[in-house]
């Protein structure tokens, strides 16, 4: 209700020929029937109030195609896999942890974008869910690192999904109501943060 409340207030400001930012989800592993996954289209529901959205998820990697180390070389198959991600305004990353760190997956496909301007000044948030009690925080803040070094802006405000198989309903979201707040309020800022990123970026072009 509070959600579609704060969307009608936004869409009054955007003009009538102002476009809504476009968010693209990543679904960090390539793991079947994934948590990332459920947890990428509750939260694309969310998005969706205030951006136009779209899920892309590892799983659809052509990770077959970069065996034997094709840096320098990268195959037509991933390329467009990189060029049809990036094409959007701001982006967030569903990471779920695996041995205390984010899936290697995730590094290979960060290794095979376009060097450097991928994710230079564009907007990305991110979201961490894990079976355990810490709920991805060690994942989200090592590829935080990796955000950097690429010269992305990342969004302050992050969810920390913990012991996820129980706490969380791909229809409902957050059992707790605390926590559930905070990923309303993510979900709700980030297409602003979005916008005005990329609204910062034009008047550097200019
Ligand atoms: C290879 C692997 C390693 C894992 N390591 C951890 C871990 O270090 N800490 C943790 O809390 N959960 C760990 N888990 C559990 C996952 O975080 C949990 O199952 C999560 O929901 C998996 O996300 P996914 O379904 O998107 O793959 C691990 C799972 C896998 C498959």
């Amino acid at each position: 209700m509070v959600i579609e409340m704060l969307c009608r207030q936004h869409n009054k400001f955007l003009s009538t020929d102002q476009k809504m930012s476009l968010i693209h989800i990543l679904s960090s592993t390539d793991r079947p029937n994934s948590n990332a996954l459920k947890v990428s289209k509750y939260a694309e529901g969310l998005l969706a109030k205030k951006a136009e959205t779209k899920i892309f998820s590892l799983m659809d990697f052509p990770f077959s195609d970069i065996v034997g180390g094709k840096y320098g070389n990268t195959p037509d198959s991933v390329k467009e896999f990189n060029q049809n991600f990036l094409s959007a305004d701001g982006f967030l990353f569903v990471v779920p942890e695996y041995n205390g760190g984010f899936p290697g997956v995730l590094k290979f496909f960060y290794d095979y974008l376009p060097f450097p301007d991928a994710l230079e000044m564009k907007p990305v948030s991110m979201i961490g869910e894990a079976a355990g009690a810490f709920g991805a925080l060690r994942p989200v803040e090592q590829f935080e690192q990796l955000l950097k070094y690429r010269k992305a802006y990342i969004y302050p405000e992050r969810m920390f999904i913990q012991r996820v198989n129980d706490s969380f309903s791909p229809e409902t979201g957050l059992k707790n109501e605390t926590l559930q707040k905070l990923l309303l309020s993510q979900l709700d800022g980030f297409p602003d943060f979005v916008e005005r990123v990329n609204s910062l970026n034009v008047s550097v072009d200019a």
